[in-house]
């Protein structure tokens, strides 16, 4: 027989114990998604909610997690961060790129090439100020940098952990386009300094920007090599003036006469018409006049032909849609593809971030830089050019030699290896949101980031 506060100290014991217990599942349940309006059956669990990232401020970053579709256990955990800087990774990256469902009618539709088929996909809309994102002190989106969003990503991650500890020990990949060449990376680089305990495989960016001049400057011969600008147009640009010294004047309002000029002749011959992130696609009629004012800048909101953002941002403006996402508007009244209300350090834009993919490469982390081969805003062969050089300067020599890769019986694209361990690749016929226009291709090439395996060398044998 056991004495009586013996028994009674068993029983708290217990009841501490199935506390905890129910507390840990609890702690994401509150998140899962019972069902997104118009969505059809599937059989992978979904999450969306808030990770506070500031307590003082009221910070707090939004979020959706698709499971894998199967066996989400032994999957790994995939990051995707959209550019802009501003731009959503819910709205472009999971409903127009590469999650579960795309928009379609007022419904959901499943999309075949979804990332979820070989990951578990974590989409974050950051920083604050970005899509449901929010700061209860609005004074925080009038200067946000690279290192404020760093530093939230990295606190974002620790905490999302904590939310779902089942998840702690998969591989983990940090993957995102455009700007994301210098939110991925950062990040990536935040996480080796601190040492903090991720199971940090690789990271993949997509038409990345990682070098301001070089990125920028090689925009005019892409137009001219694509017909989208004249002999003449073109010499102007290898003489009197350049993209990088366009975007900064008209930044600081200061134009040139002879730059002012060059962009004259630039608009009027490409024209209102043609999509600078895809330069062959045709273009959504009704967002034709949103375009015209998007031109020169590095956002993603003019990306559309077949006006999926437009049936993304319709979708995701729904009261019982936010409801089923557990999202809520904080300060402002719609939400949008692209921020409205941040105001970000245009200085970061000249950053270079080229040197810290070398750092990640002698840390021993995969990294994969792609671009979809259409896309005007950062050409293939600026990136291409980034990459060679950083091999030579990192010593590292070639291991897969330039060559066509292949999706099924046709190139998808071209690629080259470093080391083993940093790799190039050309998307064939994708543009600057390369899942977008080539979800097929895209996911072939995610499928060799997550298995660090160079990309198909030839069609399947028949
Ligand atoms: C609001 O944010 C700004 C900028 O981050 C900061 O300087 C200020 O102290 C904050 N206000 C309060 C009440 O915390
Ligand atoms: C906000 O969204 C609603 C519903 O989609 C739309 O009718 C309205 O015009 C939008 N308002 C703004 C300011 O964009
Ligand atoms: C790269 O190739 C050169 C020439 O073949 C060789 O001397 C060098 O050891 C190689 N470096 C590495 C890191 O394998």
């Amino acid at each position: 027989m056991i004495s009586q506060p013996l028994a009674m100290a068993a029983t708290l014991i217990l009841v501490v114990l199935a506390q905890i217990c129910t507390s840990v599942t609890s702690l994401s349940e509150a998140d899962k998604i019972t069902s997104l309006p118009g969505q059809p059956p599937v059989k992978f669990n979904q999450y969306a909610g808030y990770i506070t990232v500031d307590e003082n401020q009221h910070r707090a970053l939004f979020y959706y997690f698709a499971e894998a579709e199967s066996e989400p256990a032994s999957k790994p955990l995939v990051l995707w961060l959209n550019g802009g800087p501003g731009c959503s990774s819910v709205g472009a990256g999971a409903l127009v790129e590469h999650g579960p469902f795309k928009p379609s009618e007022n419904a959901l539709v499943k999309n075949e090439y979804s990332w979820n088929r070989e990951a578990n996909m974590l989409y974050v809309e950051s920083p604050a100020g970005v899509g449901f994102s929010y700061s209860a002190n609005e004074s925080f989106y009038e200067f946000v940098n690279d290192e404020i969003t760093a530093r939230d990503n990295l606190v974002f991650l620790q905490r999302w952990l904590t939310r779902f500890p089942e998840y702690k020990s998969n591989d983990f990949f940090i993957t995102g386009e455009s700007y994301a060449g210098h939110y991925v990376p950062q990040l990536a680089q935040l996480i080796v300094q601190t040492k903090t305990k991720f199971n940090l495989k690789g990271i993949a960016i997509g038409n990345p920007l990682l070098e301001f001049n070089t990125d920028l400057n090689s925009r005019a011969e892409f137009y001219w090599s694509h017909g989208l600008i004249s002999d003449s147009t073109y010499k102007v640009f290898s003489t009197t003036c350049n993209f990088s010294q366009i975007w900064r004047q008209y930044h600081s309002e200061t134009p040139s006469v002879s730059c002012a000029e060059a962009n004259k002749l630039v608009t009027r011959e490409i024209g209102n018409f043609v999509d600078r992130y895809d330069v062959t696609l045709d273009v959504c009629l009704s967002s034709i006049d949103k375009q015209a004012q998007m031109l020169n800048q590095l956002q993603e909101t003019a990306n559309i032909d077949v006006c999926l953002e437009d049936e993304t941002s319709a979708y995701l403006n729904r009261k019982e849609v936010q409801e089923a996402l557990h999202a809520k508007l904080v300060r402002v009244i719609n939400w949008s593809i692209c921020s409205e209300v941040l105001r970000y350090d245009n200085q970061n834009l000249e950053v270079p971030t080229i040197p810290i993919l070398g750092e990640l490469v002698k840390s021993g982390i995969q990294v994969f830089v792609y671009s979809g081969d259409q896309d005007s805003v950062v050409p293939l062969t600026g990136t291409r050019s980034l990459v060679n050089k950083l091999a030579k300067e990192l010593g590292l020599n070639t291991t897969v030699p330039y060559r066509a890769w292949f999706e099924g019986r046709q190139v998808a694209g071209w690629t080259q290896v470093y080391g083993n361990i940093l790799s190039f690749a050309t998307i064939r016929g994708a543009g600057h949101e390369a899942p977008f226009s080539q979800p097929e291709r895209s996911l072939v090439l995610f499928r060799s980031l997550l298995h660090g395996k160079p990309l198909p060398d030839a069609a399947p044998s028949t």
